[in-house]
């Protein structure tokens, strides 16, 4: 099949490549010329596990291609996927204007009948608009499909190659033969194609994203009730999880979800409900526990060092917003950072992937260590914010040497806390008994 995918971010890349890699003839567009240009020559804006082979086999096998013509793109295309962001407007609500202004492109320049799928993450009512902008153009008969996407930065690759389920929200027979074919070979084991209606099928995806961000911000506040009562949220984790009811994933405490989507979504998730008259009382809570979250680890921070850093050289262990990926968008290592810097700290990071994202962000108001242990040297306290693989079975003798008080400040729970106490640590970590 010809497809075109407008917007090469984390997920038009991801699903150009994908969709090449099952043998469909795929055009990226992106507005961003430097961008194309690295993808062509097959070097990657982002840092995604098994991304750069995928680019660069299907490119080599001349089935994937990148142009900054969107028109060119979508001219032939049989399935255009319109993979732009969805800032937040100042309001809090979703900013559509990258997705009309693809969507005017779309009927502008297409040539043929064919399937306009939404991919951005954008409030119900957002395809009647698209389809609105596109018939104002369009030469040719289109059929609109909202097909959200579930894949996880950091697993990206793997989440839209075998899905746990596709969800498509189509209104003609055409949408859901071409889609169902399109989506065929990565459901082979089972996984379901949810068919729905279009306003379902937005709507999906921000209350996916509202549901997982509750399940954190609720383990995040359980957690710190525990440290109040003495209770182990490892013990209350494994309690819970068991009950299949509730089930095991997503339940672990830490310094507060950052990303390109859970805060975005749920804050305009939030602005939806209110401008529909209906506000969701949860959702706007879990935002608020959440940014409370990031506050108060930092304050878990100066508490440890004796309720002042002022003048304290502190190593920070991850910069991304969760491992495997260099993605920094409201990452807690930030809301760290910044607090740190203001109360007179000074700050040595590491993290294996985010460094040069860091430096864009930061700049030099921070230092940047090569090795996570060359964090350590002369730092008063070790603080880790994000679970890096290579964090979770360090050297924690080499650690207590490097560092000049043993002070640990653990966001993840990587350690064990009575491993932590022998060692000679003062080990703090998301409520668990020695928090
Ligand atoms: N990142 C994720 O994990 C994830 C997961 C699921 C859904 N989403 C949603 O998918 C959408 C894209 O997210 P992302 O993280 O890939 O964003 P991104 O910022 O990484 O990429 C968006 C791309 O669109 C391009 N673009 C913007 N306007 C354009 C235009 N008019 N023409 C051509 N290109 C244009 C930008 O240059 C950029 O490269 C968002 O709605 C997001 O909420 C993201």
């Amino acid at each position: 099949m010809n497809v075109a995918v407008v917007g090469t971010g984390y997920v038009g890349l991801v699903v150009g490549a994908c969709l090449a890699e099952t043998g469909n003839s795929v055009v990226c567009a992106d507005r961003d010329q430097g961008k194309i240009d690295g993808l062509r020559q097959n070097v990657l804006p982002i840092y995604e596990p098994g991304l750069d082979s995928l680019v660069e086999r299907n490119q080599a096998a001349s089935r994937l291609s990148f142009t900054t013509d969107v028109g060119k793109a979508v001219a032939s295309a049989e399935v255009i996927f319109i993979a732009v962001g969805t800032p937040l407007s100042e309001d809090g609500s979703a900013d559509l204007r990258h997705v009309l202004a693809v969507a005017e492109q779309v009927g502008r320049h297409v040539q043929r009948e064919v399937v306009v799928v939404t991919k951005s993450t954008v409030p119900v009512g957002t395809a009647r608009q698209v389809q609105a902008v596109v018939e104002k153009n369009a030469k040719h008969s289109f059929h609109l499909c909202s097909n959200p996407e579930f894949l996880k930065e950091g697993a990206a690759v793997d989440d839209f190659m075998k899905p746990d389920r596709v969800v498509l929200g189509v209104e003609s027979a055409y949408a859901r033969q071409v889609m169902a074919d399109l989506y065929a070979p990565f459901v082979r084991t089972g996984k379901p194609v949810i068919f729905m209606d279009i306003a379902s099928a937005e709507m999906t995806k921000y209350a996916a994203n509202a549901m997982l961000a509750t399940r954190i911000t609720f383990m995040n506040e359980i957690a710190r009730l525990c440290e109040r009562v003495g209770a182990d949220i490892d013990s209350v984790r494994g309690g819970i999880g068991s009950d299949e009811r509730i089930g095991p994933s997503f339940l672990f405490p830490g310094p507060g979800y950052g990303g390109s989507c859970f805060p975005k979504d749920v804050r305009a998730l939030v602005q939806t409900a209110k401008e529909a008259g209906e506000p969701l009382t949860i959702v706007e809570a879990v935002e608020h526990a959440n940014e409370l979250q990031k506050i108060r680890f930092y304050e878990k921070i100066e508490r440890a060092l004796g309720g002042s850093v002022n003048g304290c050289r502190i190593a920070l262990w991850g910069l991304s917003f969760k491992p495997q990926t260099d993605d920094m968008r409201e990452a807690p290592s930030l809301t760290v950072i910044e607090r740190l810097l203001e109360a007179g700290a000074t700050v040595v990071a590491h993290d294996p992937e985010a460094m040069k994202e860091a430096k864009r962000r930061l700049g030099d108001r921070i230092t940047y260590a090569n090795t996570s242990y060359e964090a350590l040297s002369g730092a008063e306290a070790l603080v880790v914010v994000t679970d890096w693989n290579e964090y979770r079975h360090p050297d924690l003798a080499r650690i207590k040497r490097e560092l000049k008080r043993p002070i640990v400040v653990d966001g993840r729970n990587l350690y064990d806390p009575a491993q932590m106490r022998t060692l000679g640590m003062q080990y703090h970590s998301m409520g668990r008994s020695a928090a």
